[in-house]
């Protein structure tokens, strides 16, 4: 079924977007229709949304849905700087900010009307939440990205005031390519020298994040994708430093997730080893910078 066909089912007027007749491959884990047609206030959303980032030239065509989550969904797309992921994060009523204190722990937000109202969780408050939530995975994206590690580029950008444009959406390169988006290391089948360069790449990665002090926050197989035999770091939103007092507790939960996930590729480390190796090559040389942030 086309990307095209999947939406004209449902009965939804997408002409701001032009999508394409394909009958090639699906892209992995796509939902069923039934699924998509039952959030019909968040589609009205959606297609708004999607026609202002066309309107400003930053968003060419949707081609299909990769993935819905609980927070966001995800789609392949096409943009005038090449074909995106474009992540959409749901209706603030029906987000649930899991965890999200924990995460915010020991951030500081400057205006304190905003905080005040993010505080009492009305409606308001929660669009600034779901504003304040995009425009920090732009910004770290950004810095990781500048920064040289294997993290998608962030299309929109880089001052906040081109990527304050976008939200409740985020625009990212797509790894991968729009038939064959790359998987995710937790449904990737590798070969066991496969596995190993992915393990040593995913330990590098985080402690690359721990060098420039982040902990990810929510760091596994479900967060790295798999692509030419190279592990990329994707899902920044719960990313969070060392100012926060529950850093080290994050880091090491992290550490052992990144282990538990890696067993069905057969590498068997404890969560203890993994958080010392990663700190031990977070001590050792970054990657190559790719670009100086302005
Ligand atoms: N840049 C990207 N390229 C290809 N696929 C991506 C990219 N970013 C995310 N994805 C896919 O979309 C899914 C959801 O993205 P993610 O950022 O993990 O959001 P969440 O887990 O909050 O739904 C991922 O599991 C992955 O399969
Ligand atoms: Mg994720």
């Amino acid at each position: 079924m086309s990307a095209r066909h999947h939406w004209d089912e449902d009965d939804r007027d997408f002409s701001a977007v032009q999508t394409i007749r394909r009958k090639r491959t699906k892209p992995q884990g796509r939902r069923r229709l039934a699924d998509l047609t039952n959030d019909d206030e968040s589609g009205d959303d959606r297609d708004d949304l999607i026609r202002r980032l066309t309107d400003l030239g930053l968003l060419t065509e949707v081609v299909a849905e990769l993935k819905s989550g609980k927070e966001a969904t995800a789609y392949v797309a096409r943009t005038p700087k090449g074909t995106a992921l474009l992540k959409i994060y749901r209706d603030l009523a029906a987000r649930s900010f899991k965890n999200d204190a924990v995460y915010r722990e020991g951030q500081v937000i400057l205006d304190e009307r905003a905080k005040r109202a993010m505080d009492s969780r009305s409606r308001r408050g929660l669009e600034f939440l779901q504003q304040d939530w995009v425009m920090a995975e732009y910004a770290r994206l950004w810095h990781l990205w500048a920064a040289g590690l294997n993290v998608p580029e962030p299309l929109v950008g880089p001052t906040p005031f081109e990527y304050s444009a976008t939200p409740p959406a985020v625009l990212m390169r797509l790894i991968g390519t729009e038939d064959h988006p790359a998987p995710r290391l937790s449904e990737a089948r590798l070969t066991p020298d496969e596995a190993r360069a992915a393990w040593a790449q995913a330990v590098q990665g985080m402690a690359d994040l721990l060098r420039l002090g982040y902990a990810h926050g929510d760091y596994s197989t479900y967060n790295l994708l798999w692509w030419e035999n190279t592990v990329i770091m994707i899902d920044f939103p719960q990313l969070t430093t060392r100012q926060n007092p529950n850093f080290r507790d994050l880091l090491r939960r992290d550490a052992e997730s990144l282990a538990v996930s890696f067993r069905r590729h057969g590498i068997h480390e404890s969560g203890e080893t993994t958080l010392r190796e990663v700190q031990r090559r977070a001590l050792g040389p970054g990657p190559e910078p790719r670009m100086v942030l302005p």
